[in-house]
């Protein structure tokens, strides 16, 4: 259930585009000024991922996932006045990556119904890199759903016949797409460590197959004609109030200044500095596609770092914004949108 908090942690979220804009306009220093204005030129955005970008696929994929509190209130009740699968009472990140590049909310592909003129999201909460057959063998149970990164990959192999039928057709419309590829894997590791794992052995097992599925996922899109792909880190997952609880510590030595558990933000830092690596490899594999990292550890920690300048009072910046009392506000049974767990404080906003 690891994926489903950690979105609690972020009202933080609404703070992190104005980041990943800096981040973006990278793709205009590698164009040059002839393009100087290529970030407001995508049309299409294809998002894959977790919780972190899902905005309505696990609360349609099946009934474990209907039955998941992401159908209920509070989550989407500041922005949209009902839920809508999004993990957030608010927006997430691509929602306001979506609104910068003045295109609409980006539809979850399993809404039928929906219009994917402009791009379509395939992320799923809960969901991870590896295929959760892959998981079993370590022993890693994977809870609510089984659409992995790979299997996102072929609804969007699915979805690109609906656009175009020719290679060099296809090629052309995707031009003008931001492909999002992540924030993805994160979830591989909730569920191993969160199942008694140790750190060790994630980083031998898991780590270098969480990157290769990354790799070859991004491999795919770009062998199908995607140019523009931002592969985002993990975050400082030792800051999250599912860790901060399920390893509360004794040994003052085990946090950080901000509070944050070190080994684990070490190891988000060890997946990150891997994917970074391996990022580095892609480009020179494929000089023509503008592959960009995208820093979500960092970017959370110097929101983290600056949470009172943001408005959050001093003693809430560790704990969930939603949930059911203790240090971090959170119990693993009692999560967001269960009862007796409620929002405590609603920073975000109607824009
Ligand atoms: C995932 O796949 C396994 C093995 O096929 C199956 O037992 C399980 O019910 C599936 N889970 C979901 C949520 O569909
Ligand atoms: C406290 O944690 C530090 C760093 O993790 C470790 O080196 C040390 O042995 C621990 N001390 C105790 C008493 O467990
Ligand atoms: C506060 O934000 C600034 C700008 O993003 C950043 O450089 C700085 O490191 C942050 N401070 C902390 C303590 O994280």
């Amino acid at each position: 259930m690891a994926a489903f908090t950690r979105n609690n942690s972020s009202s933080l979220s609404m703070l992190i585009p104005s980041l990943f804009f800096a981040l973006l306009s990278s793709f205009n220093s590698v164009n040059g000024d002839a393009e100087a204005n290529s970030l407001y030129l995508f049309d299409t955005i294809y998002q894959f991922g977790d919780s972190i970008a899902d905005t309505g696929n696990l609360v349609r994929e099946g009934p474990l996932g209907a039955a998941t509190p992401f159908s209920r209130f509070p989550y989407g009740d500041t922005y949209f006045n009902k839920p809508t699968g999004r993990c957030s009472n608010g927006l997430l990140m691509i929602d306001f990556i979506a609104k910068e590049l003045g295109l609409p909310h980006l539809n979850p592909y399993l809404d039928k119904e929906a219009d994917f003129q402009h791009g379509a999201n395939f992320a799923v909460a809960g969901s991870t890199a590896l295929d959760t057959s892959i998981l079993a063998q370590n022993r890693i149970m994977v809870p609510v759903t089984n659409s992995s990164l790979d299997i996102q990959v072929d609804w969007f192999t699915d979805h690109l016949k609906s656009k175009c039928s020719s290679k060099s057709e296809c090629a052309k419309i995707l031009k003008k797409t931001l492909f999002m590829v992540g924030e993805i894997g994160g979830n591989d590791y909730n569920y191993a460590i969160l199942q008694g794992k140790t750190i060790d052995e994630v980083k031998a097992d898991l780590v270098p197959k969480v990157i290769q599925t990354i790799k070859n996922a991004a491999e795919k899109l770009i062998d199908l004609g995607g140019v523009h792909l931002v592969i985002p880190g993990n975050f400082p997952i030792g800051c999250l109030p599912i860790y901060l609880t399920a390893f509360k510590s004794d040994n003052s030595s085990a946090y950080d200044k901000a509070g944050c558990l070190r080994g684990l933000n070490k190891f988000a830092l060890f997946h990150n500095h891997h994917l970074e690596q391996m990022l580095h490899q892609l480009r020179k594999e494929h000089p023509d596609a503008l592959i960009v990292y995208a820093d979500y550890y960092n970017a959370f920690k110097s929101v983290l770092g600056n949470a009172t300048l943001h408005g959050f009072d001093k003693e809430s910046v560790l704990k969930a914004c939603c949930g059911s009392g203790g240090d971090y506000n959170f119990d693993l049974t009692k999560l967001c949108g269960f009862d007796g767990a409620r929002p405590r404080v609603l920073t975000q906003t109607k824009d």
